[in-house]
């Protein structure tokens, strides 16, 4: 995204009534009143602007809302209302005699800075609400991705090191025990070398790469890489690569210029070859999100030079997009839809198929970061890895069970959902859960592809406009309607805010007034979650993992309330690209009240045919408080 603008410096001029929010944040979800300076960095910088994906995006929830994108591929510093410019009428108060000084009285305005002379394109998105503004951002960029139903399911990472034998012999466990799981990773260990990596799988832990792939897709995984993109001096990949890098190295490797079409296509090649045709499903694009002033130096530095004429800093900020741009389109060519994590994203991201995760660790950062997330286009992945005791663990399990991906990375840990005995029974019903609402998350996803409704989405972006949920970070949405408030280890209550209308306990029916805050007193077993009064729920069984097209499934469909229900539930191959070209289906389901106050559930005579998805049956329904 060239800046088009001959300007570096820009100030807006509409008053700033609303809360701005830029990007993948940890710190905050408001910014008004910061600088924030948004440099990709994979060491997130305590409350300045700099994660792994700092998106110059920001939404102003007043009346009307509207969102705005300072359009550059360079870092942007932007002044959240915290400058004042000449001319501008603030009060001046003398410090000496005033308490109520302040340095930089707040300003009315935003101004975006870019080091360099760079240009920049200012793109403004009309609400007239926060959730519009966003839509308008997604769409505008393509809509949002749509990840194959497997994408769905349970993750879990394997330990770094581990051999295809002892791959497997970890996933069998989750079979046996009868815990979902769809996708296993695996961490550096796999390839020959890794840091930097060779692409090229080990013969000895590794020696027959498409038989371990199909052994593990026998048993219904996929499999996915990590991966980062330093290319070793000795991998094959090296000489081709050598000529399109930049000056600087990155843990010895090579840096590819991924923005020139020959080092995209050199290594699409080599992946294509060598993964996807031993039938590899994804990727984990690790480390392609550094900062040489911090601590993690795995990146050049921002005076590196690149055979394109992008220098480093450049480079940096738009690295992990078109390393994401480079592996969606490997998958696209072969018509199969991938899904998997990044570290490094950037503006315009809601189409691509990644997730982004962090080594931050930390739970209520964690959450923040989820909803945060939603309101720039990204997706993020609260992982669990370890935990402090089984309470911690269980809690950390039950919110990444909501999140848009959901995943145990055990590379240092090696811990399985089953570590915390005392524990192991609650997790299993949370993994269980995810899967039971398989056909819920992917008609959200559908939505995100379609209309830009981000399916997993801050409070913020429920439509209702009021003051403390536009501000609430440690509760969000999922789908049309529901509401899940996590629960961090040591909670033994909490307060949830519930939008305008009733609400419903998912668990219990019980009926809750919104428009307010109320005190749960938390359960280990279940965190709060709340349907929407007219709520229609469909649920899966929990399968060992996603169903495969052509294949039936039964409904059990979840009603809440006393007042009709609808639910279009969005229905397509799960796997393909046909989708784009038509091959999909919406399924109608309602609920109709009678006068007595009785619901009758019609189901949508097609669910029983097979579309170009499943088929769906028998359908039952359980009506709920
Ligand atoms: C880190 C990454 C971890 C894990 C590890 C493997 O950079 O965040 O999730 O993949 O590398 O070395």
């Amino acid at each position: 995204m060239p800046g088009a603008g001959n300007g570096c410096r820009a100030r807006g001029t509409a008053p700033l009534g609303g809360k701005p929010r830029w990007g993948l944040q940890f710190a905050r979800f408001n910014h008004r009143g910061r600088t924030r300076y948004l440099r990709v960095n994979s060491d997130p910088q305590e409350d300045t602007g700099e994660t792994h994906a700092p998106v110059p995006f920001y939404v102003v929830a007043g009346t009307p809302a509207y969102g705005a994108l300072i359009d550059a591929d360079r870092i942007v510093t932007l002044h959240v209302a915290s400058t004042v410019c000449r001319g501008r009428d603030v009060p001046v108060r003398d410090r000496t005699t005033d308490r109520r000084w302040q340095a930089t009285p707040p300003g009315d305005a935003v101004e975006a800075v870019i080091a360099g002379g760079a240009g920049m394109r200012i793109l403004v998105f009309a609400g007239p609400t926060a959730l519009d503004a966003v839509r308008r951002y997604n769409l505008f960029f393509g809509g949002g991705t749509l990840p194959p139903r497997w994408g769905l399911g349970f993750w879990h990472r394997t330990p770094t090191r581990f051999t295809a034998d002892q791959v497997v012999e970890e996933a069998r466990e989750y079979r046996r025990r009868g815990v979902p799981c769809d996708v296993i990773g695996l961490e550096p260990g796999w390839h020959s070398a890794a840091y930097p990596c060779t692409f090229e799988w080990d013969p000895e832990r590794f020696p027959a790469p498409a038989a371990f792939v199909a052994a593990l897709a026998a048993e219904g995984f996929r499999v996915n890489l990590w991966e980062h993109p330093w290319v070793a001096p000795r991998a094959p990949l090296a000489a081709e690569v050598e000529p399109l890098a930049g000056s600087h190295t990155v843990w010895g490797g090579l840096a590819p210029d991924i923005t020139l079409p020959a080092a995209r296509e050199a290594i699409a090649a080599q992946h294509d070859r060598v993964h996807l045709a031993a039938g590899v499903a994804g990727y984990k694009l690790d480390e392609c999100d550094g900062s040489e002033l911090t601590r993690s130096s795995w990146m050049f530095p921002a005076h590196a030079t690149f055979p394109s004429g992008r220098d480093g800093e450049e480079l940096r900020q738009v690295y992990g997009l078109a390393f994401q741009r480079l592996t969606e389109e490997l998958f696209r060519r072969r018509d199969r839809r991938t899904y998997g994590l990044v570290r490094a994203s950037g503006p315009a991201a809601a189409p691509l198929p990644y997730v982004l995760y962090t080594d931050l660790y930390d739970h209520r950062r964690y959450v923040r970061a989820l909803c945060g997330a939603s309101v720039s286009g990204l997706l993020f992945c609260p992982e669990v890895r370890s935990a402090r005791d089984g309470e911690d663990w269980l809690r950390r399990v039950q919110a990444v069970c909501f999140a848009p991906l959901a995943m145990l990375d055990a590379w240092s840990s090696g811990t399985k959902p089953w570590s915390f005995p005392e524990v192991a029974d609650a997790v299993r019903q949370a993994i269980a859960l995810r899967m039971r609402l398989l056909p819920y998350l992917y008609t959200a996803f559908a939505r995100y592809h379609l209309d830009g409704t981000p399916p997993v989405r801050a409070m913020a972006l429920c439509g209702d406009g009021a003051a403390p949920l536009a501000l609430a970070d440690d509760q969000f949405l999922v789908g049309e309607d529901l509401l899940v408030a996590p629960v961090f280890a040591g909670e033994r209550e909490r307060t949830v805010l519930l939008p305008a209308g009733t609400w419903h306990d998912f668990q219990t029916g019980e009926a809750f007034a919104g428009g307010g805050e109320v005190l749960v007193r938390t359960e280990m077993e279940r965190i709060p979650v709340f349907a929407r009064a007219g709520a229609v729920i469909p649920l899966m069984p929990d399968l060992a993992h996603a169903p495969h097209a052509g294949d039936t499934v039964p409904l059990e469909v979840l009603h809440f309330g006393q007042c009709p229900g609808r639910f279009a539930l969005y229905d397509d191959d799960g796997e393909t690209y046909a989708y784009e070209r038509g091959a999909w289906r919406w399924l109608d389901f309602r609920v109709e009240l009678a006068l007595d106050g009785s619901r009758t559930g019609t189901a949508d005579p097609r669910c029983a045919e097979v579309g170009p998805g499943l088929a769906y049956g028998p359908v039952t329904w359980r009506w709920m408080g």
